[in-house]
């Protein structure tokens, strides 16, 4: 599907190199079809030797003159000094994919002008290991045929939905900034086996895989969290004795409390 595309990577750094690596490694992509780019000389010849075969530049005009897609994973803040940089110099009908927080493809639009076909995506961090969950929607210039080829692309590190841009703010807010919640979770989770008398490393191990596992069931049953939570719960037993010290803290509120704020953290962003 990506056979005939040149992809510019712009600002290749967790995200940008989690891309191409996942992109490389699943064959989607042969490493002669990327260029990447950020600023430090030094770090893109790192770049290099992990992917052999991949272009880069320090140039971001000469990575989007021939490119097909324009990976854009550089921060929001430097959006406006990087579009203003190379939007004369992308080709028209050139995919532009942005997993910058909070940007809409309406402003992303309005900055590369004309009918540039945009599609927003919301990755997160563990798209590094290949277990992302990225959302993806698409603006007002693109087509199925945009949007088959970007959840292609980030298949490639994990899991990917379609929804509506309305929602993107949302998503940043749940699985683009989740992966935050979770450690504070897991270091908890270690502090108490720490206060308990467990070894730091055996507590840090435990509690790792104790989420991962979790949500692995979730995934993999299907089931209902509350079910999958009912069946740990024995009467009288340890677990329900936790669950209801974390219901009387108000866990449950904390955590839609804390979505919420980056939510609209998220929608601030686009004004900035
Ligand atoms: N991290 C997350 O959890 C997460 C989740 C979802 C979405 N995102 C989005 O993903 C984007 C990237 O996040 P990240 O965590 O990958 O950030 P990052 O590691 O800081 O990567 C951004 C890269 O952009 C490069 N850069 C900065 N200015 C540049 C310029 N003018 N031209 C070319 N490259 C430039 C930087 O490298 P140099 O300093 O060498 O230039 C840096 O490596 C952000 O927009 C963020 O909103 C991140």
């Amino acid at each position: 599907m990506l056979s005939d595309e040149t992809v510019a990577v712009i600002g290749a750094g967790n995200i940008g190199r989690a891309m191409i690596g996942g992109m490389i490694r699943s064959e989607r992509i042969a490493p002669e079809q990327v260029v990447a780019t950020r600023r430090s000389a030094g770090a893109l010849d790192e770049l290099r030797e992990a992917f052999p075969g991949i272009r880069t530049t320090t140039d971001n005009v000469e990575a989007v003159r021939n490119a097909s897609i324009i990976l854009l994973t550089i921060k929001p803040q430097s959006r406006s000094e990087v579009v203003t940089e190379i939007r004369e110099h992308v080709t028209r009908t050139a995919l532009v994919v942005s997993v910058l927080a909070g940007v809409t493809t309406e402003r992303l639009q309005m900055a590369f002008g004309s009918e540039q076909p945009v599609v927003r995506v919301m990755p997160n961090t563990p798209a590094l290991v290949d277990e992302g969950a990225t959302a993806i929607a698409g603006g007002a210039f693109t087509d199925d045929g945009h949007l088959m080829t970007v959840k292609h692309m980030f298949e490639a590190v994990g899991q990917v939905v379609t929804t509506r841009e309305s929602l993107m703010d949302a998503v940043t807010g749940l699985s683009g900034s989740g992966p935050a919640y979770v450690y504070m979770f897991i270091e908890a989770l270690t502090d108490a086996g720490v206060q308990q008398g467990l070894s730091r490393d055996v507590a840090a191990s435990l509690a790792a895989q104790t989420v991962h596992g979790a949500a692995k069931l979730v995934l993999e049953t299907g089931k209902h969290p509350a079910i999958l939570r009912d069946e740990v719960t024995t009467p009288g037993g340890t677990a329900i004795a936790a669950v209801s010290e974390l219901e009387s803290r108000g866990l449950r509120t904390t955590i839609i409390n804390a979505v919420n704020t980056a939510t609209e953290r998220s929608r601030a962003l686009n004004e900035e």
